[in-house]
């Protein structure tokens, strides 16, 4: 069913950018929520959202006839158009309804084809889908000289909110980020901080090889000299140069999981200063995934020294906004990329002994990497006491100021309204307190991603404890549970960690 108040005729769009909602993930993601208050919140903020963009944006639905359930549907139009907004949708020939078509037109062959009808310039188009899900288009031509960027860029955010403050904020998307990275990497090579994004977490960045910009990582930190930095790279043969030694199991997991959530520890070369591995003679490399970090990494021709861009044991940064809350002032630039998509730091594994070891878990599991390299240990990730093969794996880390405290009834706290409940997935259970659900869907790798931004909303809000039950023990849900021990570290019972 299309849209009944759809009224693209009477616009040119030549003066404005314009927004093309999918209508099928996103009435996919607001009514298959199984829990109401999710469900009221994600509609709530998506009209919202929708409205700050419609002063400047205009707004196009891609009407999808497979839709299969009618009544969704109509509950998505009927909001719509009791929301006021003004809408238009792509009519029935674009979307390949009528008879004679071969079927469902792709998403991305109806923005093409309404583009091309009206005259939509590739940079002026943006993609809006479930999952808070943004992609922008370049015209590469159009942009001179050789990035190395894909020609579609796409970008997840926590909230609707954050992704309408974003799209307000880069009024030419693509030319801005570029813009910035192109900034960002001289300003790295000028010896100063560049906060980026990542798909873990945000990092405070420096050039790696220059000792006084790597001093002002620590000085914006907080963080101590003892606890050394990652150094990131765009490329393996950045990596080369700064270790002295590159096991086949290093190679073979690096070929497999590079750019990617994982770091490796190898015997590192004169070249990395000393302040880099707080003195020790093994460095910690890792090649992001996320494309702006890779580009900036690229056009500054150094290796990135980036730890977590938080204050020191404090919770990891997620979001240009959770970085500049806590770090505001201390550093030269940001590039805003929108939400971490793995949410938690990259696993950490050294190659210094015979058997290589997992220092910290994180977006790579112990099961995937010994599917890649056979038997590695990990036994001393959760064990207090070691802290000296990674000097940075402190007991208490990730912590909110509230006390955090994992329990394994959260129902206990139903009647506290001083009290916050961080739920994995869905539950009936009625809670006085504010309730953060880290995945719908129970599904770990969603509760990773929204990990740390749950644990700052319920920090916000002046509660006297946040109590959390830890995720089941396997795949990404090792991560999420060492980061939860960590951030409870003080204030858990010894019989509830
Ligand atoms: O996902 C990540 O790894 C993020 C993003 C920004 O890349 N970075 C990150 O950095 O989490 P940071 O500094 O917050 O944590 C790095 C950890 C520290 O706990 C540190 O002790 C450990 O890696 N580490 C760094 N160099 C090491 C080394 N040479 N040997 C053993 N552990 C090392
Ligand atoms: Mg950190």
């Amino acid at each position: 069913m299309a849209l009944q108040n759809g009224n693209r005729n009477d616009k040119d769009y030549s003066d404005r950018p314009v927004i093309f909602l999918e209508k099928k993930t996103l009435t996919e993601e607001i009514f298959s929520s199984n829990i109401q208050a999710n469900h009221r919140r994600l509609t709530k903020d998506l009209v919202s959202a929708l409205h700050e963009l419609s002063n400047q944006h205009y707004l196009v639905i891609l009407e999808d006839p497979e839709i299969s359930d009618h009544s969704t549907d109509n509950r998505l139009n009927s909001l719509f158009l009791e929301s006021g907004l003004d809408l238009s949708t792509t009519s029935e020939d674009l979307t390949g309804k009528d008879k004679s078509s071969q079927g469902e037109k792709s998403t991305l062959t109806q923005i093409e084809e309404f583009s091309l009808q009206y005259g939509i310039p590739v940079e002026r188009r943006l993609l809006v889908q479930a999952g808070t899900k943004v992609s922008i288009f370049s015209d590469q031509k159009s942009l001179g000289t050789g990035t190395f960027l894909p020609e579609t860029l796409a970008m997840c955010f926590h909230t609707y909110s954050d992704l309408a403050s974003w799209i307000l904020s880069h009024p030419s998307p693509y030319q801005n980020l570029i813009e910035g990275i192109r900034a960002g990497a001289e300003i790295l090579r000028e010896g100063a901080l560049v906060v980026l994004p990542t798909e873990t977490v945000y990092g405070l960045g420096a050039d790696a090889t220059n000792p006084a910009a790597v001093e002002k990582i620590f000085t914006a930190k907080k963080r101590p000299f003892y606890d050394p930095l990652i150094v990131h790279v765009s490329d393996t043969k950045q990596m080369l140069p700064l270790v002295t030694e590159f096991p086949e199991k290093a190679k073979a997991l690096t070929t497999r999981f590079w750019p990617g959530p994982l770091t490796i520890v190898l015997p590192k070369s004169p070249l990395v200063p000393a302040i880099v591995t707080a003195g020790s003679p093994s460095v910690a490399i890792r090649m992001p995934s996320n494309p702006l970090a890779l580009e900036l990494i690229r056009l500054s021709g150094r290796p990135i020294a980036a730890p977590s861009a938080n204050l020191f044991g404090c919770t990891s940064p997620t979001t240009a906004r959770h970085v500049q809350q806590q770090l505001g002032g201390t550093y030269d630039a940001i590039i805003d990329g929108g939400a971490c998509i793995v949410g938690i730091e990259s696993t950490v594994i050294s190659f210094l002994e015979e058997i290589p070891r997992i220092l910290r878990p994180g977006g790579i599991d112990q099961k995937a990497i010994e599917a890649c390299i056979g038997k590695v240990l990990a036994d001393q990730q959760d064990n207090p006491e070691d802290s000296t093969t990674s000097p940075g794996m402190l007991p208490s880390h990730y912590a909110t100021s509230t006390p955090l405290r994992i329990v394994e009834n959260p129902s206990d706290y139903a009647s506290r309204n001083d009290v916050g409940v961080l739920l994995f997935g869905r539950s009936d259970e009625d809670f006085l307190g504010p309730v953060e659900y880290l995945s719908s869907s129970s599904d770990p790798a969603e509760a990773a991603k929204h990990l740390y931004q749950a644990m700052r909303n319920l920090d916000s809000l002046s509660l006297s404890l946040i109590v959390v039950k830890l995720l089941p023990e396997t795949g990404i849900g090792i991560a999420v549970n060492n980061r939860l021990r960590k951030a409870a570290n003080n204030f858990s019972d010894t019989a509830e960690k």
